[in-house]
C-alpha cells in the first residue's frame, strides 16, 4: 500500500508523546525555524505547501492564516477543532493520543504567524485520554519555554494554550457552533459569511479567530520543519501532501493510514483485505458523503478532485468498507438516526427533515414501506440540501441521495417484499425501536 508517513513518521516510537523523546527526534525544530522567519514568511511556507484544511472541506490553509488582520489591537485567538464527530473518522484521536506535541507545536507556529494571544483545543467530550495527553504535552511545553511569555526568548511573543472539552455533540464540530460552545453559549451555529464576517475577522469574543483541524496544525509542524516545497512534492496538482485515512468496516486491518494524496482508493483495501464476503461499497470520507458502489471504485483516487469528479468526497477521511452482506437500506436508517439525533434543531429543514427521513426509513425497514417512499425521501432530501442553516443538513441528505442513486433496487425490494434483499431473511425483521414515539406502525 502507498503509505507515506510524514505526520506518522514517529508514531510507533516508544515514549514519543513525551517532550524529551519528541525533541530528540527533531521535535520543535519547526517552531525554532518558524521564529527565525518573518511572520508573513511562515504563512508563505504554508502557501507554498498547498496545504488544505483536513477537517473536511479542504479550504486552503494559507488563505485563513493570511486573512487574520495584523493591524488591530484586539486579541487574536486560535482554535483547534478536535471535535471529530464525523462517523468513521478517528485520525485526530490517534494524533492527539500518540503525537500530542505535533499538535501543540503546530498551534504555537500558527500562533506566531497569526499574532495569537491564546489558543484553544476544543476536544470532543468522549476523548478523555487524548485530552490527558494534550494537557500533559501543554504542561511540558510551558516548562520548556515553548508556551507562555517571551517564547524562545522572543520579546513580546506571549501565547497560552488551553484544552476545552466539548460535550460530545457532532454539531459542535461545525466551526461557528464550536465557537458558540467555547464562549459558553448553546452549541448552535451562527450566521457566517457572506452575511457576516468570517471568523478570521470576527470570531470568538468578537476577535479575529483562526479555526483549523488537528491534522491541519500537525501538517503545519511538518511543513515548517521540512519546508513547504518538500510537502508540495507529494500529491496531485491541487491536493498536496498526505492525508490520514481512518479505515473501518469489513476490513481485516482497520487502522489509520497516512497515504499520499492521489493514491488509488482501491489501494486501501490492501489493509488486510475485505472480510466476511465480497466488496460491495465504500464510503470514502465519513458518513456524510455519498456511498460508492464497488464497480466504480477503480476510477477514484484519494484526493479532493478525483472524489468530487466521481460524485463523492474525500471529506474527513472516514473510509468505511462494506461487504455484500450489508443491507444498504438498514445502513441508511442507522445513518439518518445519527443525523436526526445530532441535529441542533435551530432550523426547520434539518430539524424536521432529518426526523422525517429517519421515520420513513424506519417504516420501510419495519415492513411498512409504501409506493412512492423513494420519491418522498428524495423530495425531503432536496428540501434539506442547501436550505439548512449549516452543513449538518446537507450531511444528512447527501448519503441518502447517494445510496438511492447507487442501490435503488434495494430500497424497491424492501418496499415491495417487506423484507431485506440481503441474506435469507424470510420475514420482516422486528422493528428496532429507538424511541417509541418515532417508530411508525407499519401500514
Ligand atoms: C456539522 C459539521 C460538523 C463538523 N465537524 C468537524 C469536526 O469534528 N472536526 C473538524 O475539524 N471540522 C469539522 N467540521 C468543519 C469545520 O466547520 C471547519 O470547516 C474546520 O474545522 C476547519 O478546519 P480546516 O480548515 O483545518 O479543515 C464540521 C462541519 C460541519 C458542517
Ligand atoms: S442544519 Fe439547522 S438544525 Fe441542523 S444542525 Fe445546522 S442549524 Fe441545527
Amino acid at each position: 500500500m502507498a503509505i507515506r508517513n510524514l505526520l506518522f513518521e514517529h508514531r510507533e516510537i516508544a515514549g514519543i508523546e513525551e517532550m524529551d523523546v519528541y525533541e530528540k527526534l527533531g521535535g520543535y525544530e519547526g517552531l525554532r525555524r518558524a521564529v527565525t522567519l518573518e511572520r508573513q514568511a511562515v504563512i508563505d511556507e504554508i502557501k507554498t505547501s498547498g496545504l488544505r484544511g483536513r477537517g473536511g472541506a479542504g479550504f486552503p490553509t494559507w488563505i485563513k492564516w493570511n486573512g487574520i488582520p495584523k493591524n488591530t489591537d484586539k486579541p487574536h485567538y486560535l482554535i483547534c477543532n478536535a471535535d471529530e464527530g464525523e462517523t468513521g473518522t478517528y485520525k485526530d484521536r490517534e494524533l492527539m493520543l500518540k503525537l500530542p506535541h505535533l499538535l501543540v507545536e503546530g498551534m504555537v507556529i500558527a500562533g506566531y504567524a497569526c499574532l495569537g494571544t491564546a489558543g484553544y483545543i476544543y476536544i470532543r467530550g468522549e476523548y478523555v485520554e487524548p485530552a490527558w495527553q494534550i494537557r500533559k504535552a501543554i504542561d511540558q511545553a510551558y516548562k520548556k519555554g515553548y508556551l507562555g511569555k517571551n517564547i524562545l526568548g522572543i520579546e513580546g511573543f506571549n501565547y497560552d494554550l488551553y484544552v476545552h472539552m466539548g460535550a460530545g455533540s457532532y454539531e459542535c464540530g461545525e466551526e461557528s457552533a464550536l465557537m458558540s460552545s467555547l464562549m459558553g453559549e448553546r452549541g448552535n451555529p451562527r450566521l457566517k459569511a457572506p452575511h457576516a464576517p468570517l471568523p478570521v475577522h470576527e470570531g470568538v469574543w468578537k476577535s479575529p479567530t483562526l479555526v483549523n483541524n488537528v491534522e491541519t496544525y500537525c501538517a503545519a509542524t511538518w511543513i515548517l520543519k521540512n519546508g513547504g516545497a518538500e510537502y508540495a512534492k507529494l500529491g496531485t496538482e491541487r491536493s498536496k501532501g498526505t492525508k490520514i485515512i481512518s479505515v473501518s468496516g469489513h476490513i481485516a486491518k482497520p487502522a489509520n493510514y497516512e497515504v499520499e494524496m492521489g493514491t488509488p482508493l482501491l489501494e486501501l483495501l490492501k489493509a488486510g483485505g475485505v472480510t466476511g464476503g465480497k466488496l460491495k461499497a465504500v464510503i470514502p470520507g465519513g458518513s456524510s458523503v455519498p456511498i460508492m458502489i464497488a464497480d466504480k471504485l477503480d476510477k477514484i483516487n484519494l484526493d479532493y478532485e478525483s472524489c468530487a469528479a466521481s460524485g463523492t468526497m474525500l471529506g474527513s477521511g472516514g473510509f468505511m468498507v462494506f461487504n455484500d452482506t450489508t443491507d444498504i437500506v438498514l445502513l441508511m436508517k442507522r445513518t439518518s438516526e445519527f443525523y436526526m439525533h445530532e441535529s441542533c434543531g435551530k432550523c426547520t429543514p434539518c430539524r424536521e427533515g432529518t426526523r422525517w427521513l429517519f421515520k420513513i426509513l424506519d417504516r420501510i425497514t419495519s415492513g411498512g414501506g409504501r409506493e412512492g417512499d423513494i420519491e418522498l425521501l428524495l423530495d425531503i432530501c432536496s428540501q434539506i440540501d442547501g436550505r439548512s442553516y449549516c452543513g449538518l443538513g446537507d450531511a444528512a441528505a447527501w448519503p441518502i441521495v447517494g445510496a438511492i442513486k447507487a442501490f435503488r433496487e434495494e430500497f424497491e425490494y424492501w418496499i415491495e417484499h417487506k423484507c431485506s434483499p440481503i441474506g435469507d431473511h424470510a420475514v420482516p425483521p422486528t422493528p428496532v425501536v429507538v424511541n417509541p414515539l418515532l417508530t411508525l406502525t407499519p401500514a
